[in-house]
């Protein structure tokens, strides 16, 4: 679309008519050019919905979810559209408004009010904002997990290698099937210096649930802050941060919300604002204001897309359907030669990610793209720091019958 002023009045006449509960894709006239109703149902039209290499098992959304063409066409007509005249994009406010309606869609998807979220570029950046916006002292000490991933750990590792911040890691085993433990463990390792619990909602190791609403309530009621890692939940779970009432909860776009690369989500809840500073947001929380600088408004416009589609299928849906189909992983692999799946069984633990221990004389990091190569089958192989293993997720544009292939591979594979 070439700028023009036809254009531009079309697009801010749209614009304004867009009423906060507006659907964004109604907001930018030329985006939804495939759009297209849910596609849960039929094997054929949920493939089409992406853009996936032919014959391509994609079981690696843990890691890297897609875009699907509805949000890949959104973020192109807005990102075309900028181009035809950055300066005037960015300078007569379509850009800052635009970004506002994901916000919108982003705070209500999450259950939270819009100045309580925040527009990222990932997991990672959501919690170093929050660990570089908390001004910890020397001699303060937070309390983690031995099964954090690096973007929810290496804000704390910088703070305890500059600022003299001491890290209790509390030691969760992969196998559990209790989670009083692990609240038992959190309690005993709260001392008068402890500031807040860092924790992931979904551990990346196994896939487990963690108690985030016990948690939350035991770090307040001990008077300290509940900072969540959402990276594995945000868009494969339902999450509602008012019920799990934790004060900081971070998500990645580009994951389970299946939105553009480099983008993610911060919440900050309003009784931690007082607390929380981050640099970036001290103008506003605003998407677009001076604190933050020029952000990735496509990419931004991009994430509100996906993440409208997934409400409009709705995230009971979404979870029972990513849930079953990991479930069915779990009973058809449970006897498996030369595999040990580490994930809870199905129940209140599960999460739509699937852990398995493999042993050592076949390295994971082999497997994997070995079975990618031979069979077109894409998931992850497990951290060595963690285990041995290879890991599953299964989103909504899965299906039971590439589950099946899977599972038949994976025997196949692992006879011997
Ligand atoms: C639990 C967890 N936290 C953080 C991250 C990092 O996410 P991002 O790349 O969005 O920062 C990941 C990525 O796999 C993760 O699993």
């Amino acid at each position: 679309m070439k700028y023009n002023k036809y254009n531009r009045r079309k697009f801010l006449t749209t614009v304004s008519a867009c009423t906060a509960a507006g659907l964004l894709m109604n907001a930018i006239p030329f985006s939804g050019a495939n759009a297209q109703t849910n596609s849960f149902s039929s094997d054929e039209e949920t493939k089409n919905d992406y853009l996936f290499s032919p014959g391509l098992i994609y079981l690696n959304t843990g890691t890297l979810g897609p875009c699907s063409r509805r949000t890949i066409g959104a973020t192109k007509k807005i990102w075309e559209h900028l181009e035809s005249f950055p300066l005037q994009f960015y300078a007569e406010k379509f850009a800052p408004e635009l970004a506002e309606k994901t916000r919108i869609i982003a705070a209500s998807f999450l259950g939270c009010e819009v100045d309580e979220l925040m527009m990222t570029r990932s997991t990672t950046d959501g919690m170093n904002a929050v660990v570089q916006g908390l001004n910890l002292k020397s001699g303060d000490r937070i309390i983690t997990t031995n099964q954090e991933h690096e973007g929810g750990l290496s804000g704390w590792k910088y703070l305890a290698k500059y600022h003299g911040v001491i890290i209790d890691t509390i030691n969760i085993p992969f196998e559990v099937s209790d989670t009083d433990k692990i609240l038992e463990s959190i309690n005993a390792a709260i001392t008068s210096a402890t500031k807040l619990v860092s924790i992931s909602h979904v551990f990346s190791s196994t896939g487990l649930r963690l108690p985030i609403a016990e948690i939350s309530s035991l770090a307040r009621s001990k008077n300290i802050l509940c900072i969540v890692d959402g990276a594995q939940a945000a868009g494969s779970i339902k999450v509602n941060v008012k019920e799990l009432g934790c004060h900081a909860y971070m998500a990645s776009g580009h994951k389970w919300l299946m939105g553009p690369k480099g983008t993610g989500l911060l919440y900050i809840s309003k009784d931690a604002q007082d607390k929380i500073h981050p640099m970036q947001f001290e103008d506003s929380y605003n998407t677009y204001n001076q604190s933050t600088g020029v952000g990735n408004l496509p990419g931004i416009l991009g994430l509100g897309t996906a993440i409208e589609h997934l409400t409009r299928i709705g995230m009971d849906k979404v979870e029972q359907h990513n849930i079953s189909l990991r479930n069915r992983l779990y009973t058809q692999l449970l006897n498996t030669n030369n595999l040990t799946i580490v994930s809870s069984p199905p129940g209140a633990l599960a999460s739509p990610l699937l852990s398995c221990r493999l042993p050592e004389k076949i390295e994971s990091t082999k497997f994997s793209p070995m079975v990618l190569e031979k069979h077109k089958i894409s998931f992850r192989a497990v951290h060595k720091q963690w285990f041995n293993g290879i890991r599953f997720s299964t989103h909504i544009f899965n299906t039971e019958k590439e589950v099946d292939k899977v599972i038949e591979i994976i025997r196949k594979e692992l006879k011997s």
